[in-house]
């Protein structure tokens, strides 16, 4: 390496989050995968599912009709109507496409968030575990992110006084992911409740991810922003992704008070230039049309969360936390002796099968594996079976 080249900003530092580990059996299986082998993959949260034909019909048409220009930036009004009018239906909240800014990804619509609310010198409030990518997205303006545990103990669900403790003057906003992966969990209305009268009371923005509103089983969903007093302090991220299994088409978006949407449509016009137009018209489609799709999805998703929970009780030394949504089942593998993830590696090399070590996702859940449901009941089985094998050959 030559020192007298020019260097890179400080900002590297802060996207370079760890993590990075726990992807490694699942990179390793997916090219075993590839090659035809035996593995069975349980580590990645893609729907299995092919996005629903007339989603992509309605792409092709825009495609062939010649909609393969620049798009408004931040998004067809068309799209961000769509995408207000779902929202308003589902939480009574009055919403108008001017709340609504088109990213790439709810994960793009992240970055944008941290980007257009916080800074140096902010503390930004996440509940621990979460998802891989908060750590670097949230602190990449160079915000500090204070990470307050969802014990397991309490079944992974927030535990307020630990998150009043967390505030201080320098805390700018909490950050909450319902449903959450990996845990499954779904803030109920008085636990949303609880942390809108601490935004409230300390004058807080509340950012929440809610991509797996559509896949939740005995619950309902709730938003916070739906509740008084939060609609002006709420940036709702969300996309298609998970509901009509689009993770590849990169479609998400912010719903927030209006007062942000030109800071948030400034920033398209420099990181993004607007997704795709044929894209939006597929978006716009899935979500006036495919409301079903998404419904029978879910399910399935049931289904086949039912049999994986129901086959790996026959493990006595496992504690399997049956999720209320999401496409997850977290469980507890600390009772037979190794870390989760010498447990993830050991499996995978015994088995061919491929977990995720669920501390990747935060220290709350460290001993814990989260075994992804995007695989049909018959290959679930297998691979269930096999991790019982694995845990009996361990524990004779
Ligand atoms: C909680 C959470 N947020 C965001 C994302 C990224 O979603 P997208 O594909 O819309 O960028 C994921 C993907 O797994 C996720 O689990």
């Amino acid at each position: 390496m030559n020192s007298n080249l020019p260097g890179v900003s400080s900002f590297t530092d802060r996207i370079s989050g760890d993590g990075a580990e726990a992807w490694d059996i699942h990179l390793k299986a997916s090219e075993a995968l590839e090659r035809g082998e035996d593995v069975i993959l349980l580590s990645i949260g893609d729907p299995d599912f092919p996005t629903p034909d007339a989603i992509v019909n309605r792409a092709v048409e825009a495609l062939r009709a010649g909609d393969t220009h620049y798009a408004a930036t931040a998004g067809r009004t068309t799209l961000r109507q769509a995408i207000a009018d779902d929202f308003q239906q589902r939480s009574e909240l009055p919403t108008h496409y001017d709340n609504v800014v088109v990213f790439a990804g709810t994960q793009n619509a992240l970055f944008a968030t941290s980007m257009v609310l916080l800074e140096y010198g902010d503390e930004v409030i996440a509940l621990d575990p979460m998802y891989v990518s908060y750590e670097a997205s949230l602190q990449l303006g160079g915000a500090k992110l204070i990470c307050v545990p969802q014990p397991a103990e309490n079944a992974f669900r927030p535990d307020m006084n630990l998150i009043t403790a967390a505030i201080t003057p320098a805390t700018k906003a909490i950050v909450i992911t319902t449903p959450n992966n990996p845990t499954g969990v779904a803030l109920t209305k008085s636990e949303l409740q609880s942390i809108a009268d601490l935004a409230i009371k300390h004058n807080l923005w509340v950012i929440t991810d809610e991509i797996y509103t559509d896949i939740v089983f005995e619950t309902e969903h709730f938003t916070i922003a739906a509740l008084p007093g939060m609609a002006e302090r709420t940036i709702t991220i969300n996309g298609l992704s998970k509901s009509h299994a689009m993770t590849g088409w990169r479609v998400g978006w912010t719903i927030a008070p209006k007062r942000l949407t030109p800071h948030f449509e400034n920033l398209t016009l420099c990181m993004l230039y607007g997704i795709p137009g044929f894209v939006q018209e597929a978006a716009t489609h899935a979500l006036k049309e495919q409301r079903h799709a998404s419904i029978e999805m879910r399910d399935i998703y049931k289904r086949r969360r039912d049999l994986v929970c129901s086959e790996l009780a026959n493990a006595e030394k496992l504690t399997v936390l049956k999720p209320q949504a999401a496409m997850y089942v977290m469980v507890d593998v600390r009772a037979y002796g190794l870390s989760s993830g010498d447990f993830c590696r050991e499996l995978y090399a015994a088995t061919g099968v491929s977990v995720l070590d669920a501390g990747a996702f935060g220290n709350s859940a460290k001993g814990w594996i989260r075994i992804s449901y995007t695989l049909d009941e018959g290959t679930l089985r297998d691979g269930c079976r096999r991790i019982i094998h694995f845990l009996q050959q361990i524990h004779g």
